[in-house]
């Protein structure tokens, strides 16, 4: 009796889950799970922050911008132009291409999730002895920047999310120029300033929810010297996948989450996120927004799905494997973090593949080297940064009268930073 209820629920779940499964080919929604936000802290926004509009704020660029047309390969050349394919860059064998593995965690960065951090990711090396890269998309929102320090001091990539991170979604698809200036291109400053890390260090892009504005971020992008965006998903481009490449032409990606950009926008790269696919087929451009995955206290489960979707990358076109994961997840399902960390052993015992942080994988594209090369390569280097002895700054006012504290590395802002005032001066 009991087996029969729990069957019929089990296929009326599947039932539901194909059909949005079609729906979900062309519209956003629950197989790409908006990233929950920094869950240390209620959003005190609510759903009713709206003081903000789209509306009335001018666009800065107003000048239509060309739409970009078929790619070339004749013209559009490495290293500043790629059209987008499944080829391997410089036409190297897949057995010739380093496997670079892209670990990223999103979000606000806390002393809580600094913790796991350090117990998963510090002092882990690659094969070739050099230290195993990670990168991290920061929202601003309850971020205390002593920590951000302390992981760009540890030799992890530091990139954008966003000031405000704010729902609804719809506020990231139709953002203008200037919505997306403040929300990312004054993030860098802010970043920059408050953790006291350098400036030139921050090139990456992923916007939230993965809502992409068109051609609008891009723009943004270009103009203000960010390299590389980490927002869009492929689900077409699995197998085999998808290498990053630039908008100079139209892209063959297909669009998960519109609108795409379409406009021809020189300079910034597209770093695809190439989805998982779960144990009933269906793709997941995050590890935490998989619907069929072994059981959640199943951490050989759990590593046998991650190393088979690796395996699909390695045993392919090589394209970077990511593995996208908010800190949450591994944390409340002690399971999966060991199955994690299993996989980061295997990788750090694999002579050909390496973790690396998001913009060294566009290092290498624009100037493919076959591995036995890479390998050799002397390790990177970064200078550390200093962080003065202080206690957090606060309570600073911020948005809705809320009042916040924040930890940063240099002197304390008079209120609490927000898009417009992203010093909080
Ligand atoms: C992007 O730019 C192209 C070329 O100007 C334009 O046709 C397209 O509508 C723009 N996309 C959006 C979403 O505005
Ligand atoms: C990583 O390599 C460095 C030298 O490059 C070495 O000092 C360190 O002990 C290694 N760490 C581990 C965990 O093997
Ligand atoms: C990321 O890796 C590149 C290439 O090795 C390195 O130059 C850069 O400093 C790294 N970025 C950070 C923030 O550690
Ligand atoms: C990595 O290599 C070490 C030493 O050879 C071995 O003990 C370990 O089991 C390997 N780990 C994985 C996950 O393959
Ligand atoms: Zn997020």
């Amino acid at each position: 009796m009991r087996s029969v209820v729990i069957l019929s629920f089990l296929l009326l779940g599947l039932a539901t889950v194909v059909v949005q499964g079609q729906v979900e080919l062309s519209t956003p929604g629950p197989l790409f799970t908006p990233d929950p936000e920094d869950d240390s802290t209620p959003n005190p926004e609510g759903d009713s922050s709206t003081e903000i509009t789209t509306e009335g704020i001018p666009d800065a660029d107003t000048e239509e911008l060309p739409l970009a047309e078929e790619c070339d390969e004749e013209l559009c050349k490495l290293p500043d132009c790629r059209c987008s394919s499944t080829d391997i860059p410089g036409g190297l064998l897949p057995r010739d291409t380093p496997q670079f593995v892209t670990i990223t965690f999103d979000d606000g960065v806390n002393v809580r999730n600094t913790e796991t951090y350090r117990d998963i990711l510090y002092g882990r090396n690659n094969s070739n002895g050099c230290p195993a890269g990670a990168t991290f998309y920061v929202s601003h929102e309850y971020t205390n920047y002593r920590f951000v320090n302390e992981l760009y001091n540890q030799g992890y990539e530091i990139a954008l999310h966003s000031i405000s991170h704010r729902i609804p979604q719809d506020y990231w698809a139709t953002a203008s120029y200037d919505v997306i200036k403040q929300e990312i291109a004054d993030q860098k400053g802010q970043i920059s300033h408050f953790a006291n890390i350098p400036f030139e260090s921050i090139k990456g892009v992923r916007l939230p929810f993965l809502q992409m504005s068109g051609n609008i971020s891009f723009q943004v992008m270009a103009d203000h010297g960010l390299e590389y965006d980490s927002s869009w998903p492929t689900t077409a481009f699995r197998d085999p996948g998808l290498w990053p490449y630039t908008l100079d032409y139209a892209s063959i990606q297909d669009c998960i989450v519109p609108p795409c950009p379409t406009a021809s926008i020189p300079k910034p790269w597209i770093q695809p996120m190439v989805s998982w696919t779960d144990l009933g087929g269906f793709p997941c451009a995050m590890a935490d927004g998989c619907f069929f995955t072994p059981a959640m206290d199943d951490e050989e489960g759990w590593y046998q799905f991650i190393v088979g979707n690796f395996e699909r990358h390695y045993l392919g076109n090589r394209a970077p494997f990511g593995f996208y994961v908010h800190e949450w997840y591994l944390a409340s399902n002690p399971a999966v973090q060991a199955a994690f960390i299993r996989f980061t052993d295997l990788i750090s015992n694999l002579s050909d593949a390496f973790m690396v942080n998001a913009s060294e994988v566009i290092d290498w594209v624009k100037n493919p080297i076959p591995v036995g090369e890479y390998r050799e390569k002397p390790c990177r280097e970064w200078s550390t940064a200093s962080c003065a002895a202080q206690p957090d700054c606060g309570p600073l006012l911020g948005p809705n009268a809320m009042n916040y504290w924040m930890g940063a590395c240099n002197v304390c802002p008079r209120v609490y930073p927000w898009t417009g005032n992203p010093l909080g001066q």
